[in-house]
């Protein structure tokens, strides 16, 4: 039975009826399905140009080192037309981390993620969980606005990648919430659609964090039919996560 402020939170979500996969929190326990290795033919990305230099010394950064490094970074051309980098905010030992796509326009203008509409259906999710946003660290995978929000370029995906990692390194979650296309396909390395990837405990590539994804919030926006599908990831999450925590 779902409790009130728990409902009302999904109403906030705009769910109403759905039906759970997984128990929530404080129910039986159930296996938790873990994904099988990608099938032959599906692609799995080539890892980020690790080793040089660069890449090397953001590896070994502190928090304000690397705060520092992102707000000078010049190593694509989203630096000159951002209005400000957007670091990631939260817990810095959260056991949870969402990890989005970019700044949009309003992350740009307040150097904050997820702050915008998109954002808060974000906070409107996790607040189904019985999370506050500062119990959680959120970061993107570019930490600069991409112009009209068009979707990151390759490069740039990869010129702010080391940066992310770092982050993940220091945060050292328990949980990964990759959520839409583009950090979903690059946390795990794969061209696999987010309709195939959600449902399922991924493996960070290298990592021994689980990760689940889910749809975008803005994605959600568009297609609240969809809501129930996000809802029954993060039922996923919140369940995997529960395993870990240490007894
Ligand atoms: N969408 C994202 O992926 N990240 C943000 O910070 C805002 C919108």
């Amino acid at each position: 039975m779902l409790d009130e402020r728990r409902r009302r939170y999904l109403q906030a979500m705009g769910i109403t009826l759905w039906a759970p996969r997984h128990p929530l929190p404080g129910m039986a326990d159930a296996p938790t399905p873990v994904a099988p290795a990608p099938p032959a033919g599906e692609a799995v990305l080539p890892t980020a140009s690790a080793g040089d230099e660069r890449n090397a010394a953001i590896a070994r950064m502190d928090w304000q080192q690397l705060r520092a490094a992102v707000a000078a970074c010049t190593a694509c051309p989203l630096h000159r037309s951002r209005t400000r980098p957007v670091f990631g905010v939260g817990d810095t030992e959260a056991a949870l981390m969402i990890i989005g796509e970019a700044p949009g326009a309003e992350e740009d203008r307040q150097g904050e993620p997820f702050v915008g509409r998109a954002g808060k259906l974000l906070d409107a999710m996790l607040k189904a969980l019985g999370l506050e946003r500062r119990q959680v660290f959120i970061a993107n995978i570019l930490k600069s606005r991409p112009p009209n929000n068009r979707d990151p370029l390759p490069e740039e995906v990869e010129a702010c990648w080391p940066f992310l990692a770092r982050q993940i390194a220091l945060v050292q979650p328990r949980l990964i919430l990759a959520v839409g296309r583009i950090a979903a396909q690059r946390l795990l390395r794969t061209e696999v659609p987010v309709g195939r990837l959600r449902g399922r405990v991924h493996r960070l590539p290298d990592h021994d964090i689980p990760l689940v994804v889910t749809y975008h919030p803005a994605y959600l926006l568009r297609n609240p039919r969809d809501k129930g599908k996000a809802w029954e990831d993060l039922q996923l999450a919140w369940h995997t996560w529960r395993e870990r925590q240490p007894s």
